[in-house]
């Protein structure tokens, strides 16, 4: 039996060729192409196709899995009669997660574990998951659902189903650049949830289902909401000092910040951040990225680390009118496709994942009857 290594740090659980990051250069690549080319020249179908296949796709492939996603962005109506029996103040990430497990029960192929039917939930399970928040976010609202629209890309279309407005062409590509930016990310805590259930041969839906589950706590995919929060509390930038200081001095984990794996800038928040001064100027909302800036300088000279991908997503999010409660089904909407990736991969060569834990208890006690005891 091997040593104990808490939280499995730097412990390799698989091979993959999904995801490669290094975190002492700062590097993310997927499938062997640099996360900056892709956000500046791919878009979010192209690098699903890319993570889902091992190769860019000929236009007429990815034209293709357009109208894939396009046909299954409608949720089934049982879906949407429960989605409408939902608490309206339930905790998004709950209802997704909630909705998520009840689609397998509309999916004729929910218990086919073969590669080939995993793949095609894949790409419906990439489909509804926008569909299913935006949905929710009308419902509690008060308002009629929206249906999709197969003339826009899941970023326009997610806009458009949560607003009832085509967006603006440079709002839908900054959404698109998120999405890209977030779809993998190696084996991250929700991705390896999603392989562990796979290695018992459970279906896709289960294996999703995990990883929407461990998504959402706030060391991990819920940091978006949690940093976007410390943004409205702090409010202005001349607050961000004292504030700031008194976090670090009560010990207090400043969300958005910090790594696992990276150890110098994530070359995510390295794109966002540019989004973020760029979005926040275009829309009148300078303060964001200014707060932003300012929070990043003294935490990292405080405490030398850095801004991970979900800091400087906070105020682009928050630009692009996303409600701050959506932040982390925002990130699902992304990471569906790296999850279903890593699904796929573990699925071709599976073999059940099943480490040990080491017993520090006591042994050989002497069992005493109930009456005995004092
Ligand atoms: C994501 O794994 C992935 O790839 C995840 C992700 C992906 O794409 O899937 O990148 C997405 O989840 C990004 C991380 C989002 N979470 C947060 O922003 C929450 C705040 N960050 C931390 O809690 C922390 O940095 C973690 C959880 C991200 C990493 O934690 P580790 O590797 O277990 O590091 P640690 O808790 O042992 O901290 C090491 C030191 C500690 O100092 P000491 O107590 O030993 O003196 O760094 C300090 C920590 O106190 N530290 C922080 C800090 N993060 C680490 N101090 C203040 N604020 C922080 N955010």
């Amino acid at each position: 039996m091997s040593t104990f290594i808490k939280g499995l740090e730097g412990v390799v659980v698989a091979q993959s060729q999904l995801s490669y990051i290094d975190g002492q250069a700062g590097q993310l690549i997927y499938r062997g192409y640099h996360i900056h080319d892709l956000a500046a020249h791919s878009s979010f179908e192209e690098v699903a196709y890319l993570l889902w296949n091992g190769r860019l796709p000929t236009r007429a492939e990815l034209d293709e899995l357009k109208h894939q996603l396009a046909l299954n962005r409608q949720l089934p109506n049982g879906l949407l009669t429960l989605l409408r029996s939902l608490p309206t103040t339930a905790p998004p990430m709950t209802v997704l997660r909630t909705a998520v497990s009840a689609a397998a029960m509309f999916d004729p192929e929910a218990e086919d574990v073969s590669l080939e039917a995993s793949r095609r939930k894949a790409i419906r399970l990439a489909a509804q998951i926008p569909t299913i928040v935006a949905t929710y976010e009308r419902l509690r609202r008060g308002e009629d659902p929206i249906l999709p629209r197969e003339d826009l890309d899941q970023a326009a279309n997610y806009l458009y189903m949560q607003t009832g407005q085509v967006p603006d062409p440079e709002n839908a590509r900054a959404l698109d650049q998120y999405f890209i930016l977030l779809a993998d990310h190696g084996m991250n805590a929700s991705t390896f949830a999603a392989r562990v259930t796979t290695g018992t041969l459970a279906d896709i839906h289960s294996a999703i289902t995990s990883a929407l589950a461990t998504l959402k706590g706030p060391l991990h995919g819920g940091a978006n909401q949690k940093a976007m929060e410390m943004l409205q509390e702090i409010g202005e930038p001349d607050n961000v000092d004292a504030y700031i200081k008194r976090a670090l001095a009560e010990k207090r984990r400043i969300m958005g910040f910090g790594h696992r794996v990276y150890k110098t800038e994530d070359p995510r928040a390295t794109v966002l951040r540019r989004m973020s001064k760029e979005l926040c100027q275009r829309m009148g909302a300078t303060k964001w990225y200014d707060i932003s800036r300012r929070i990043e300088e003294l935490v990292t000279a405080e405490k030398g680390i850095y801004p991970n991908v979900d800091f400087y997503s906070a105020s682009v999010l928050y630009v692009l009118g996303i409600p701050v409660d959506l932040f982390t089904p925002m990130f699902a909407c992304s990471r569906i496709v790296g999850w279903t990736a890593h699904v796929l991969e573990q699925l071709a060569d599976n073999r059940l994942i099943r480490p040990r834990a080491e017993y520090v208890g006591p042994k050989d006690l002497k069992y005493v009857p109930i009456d005995e005891r004092a």
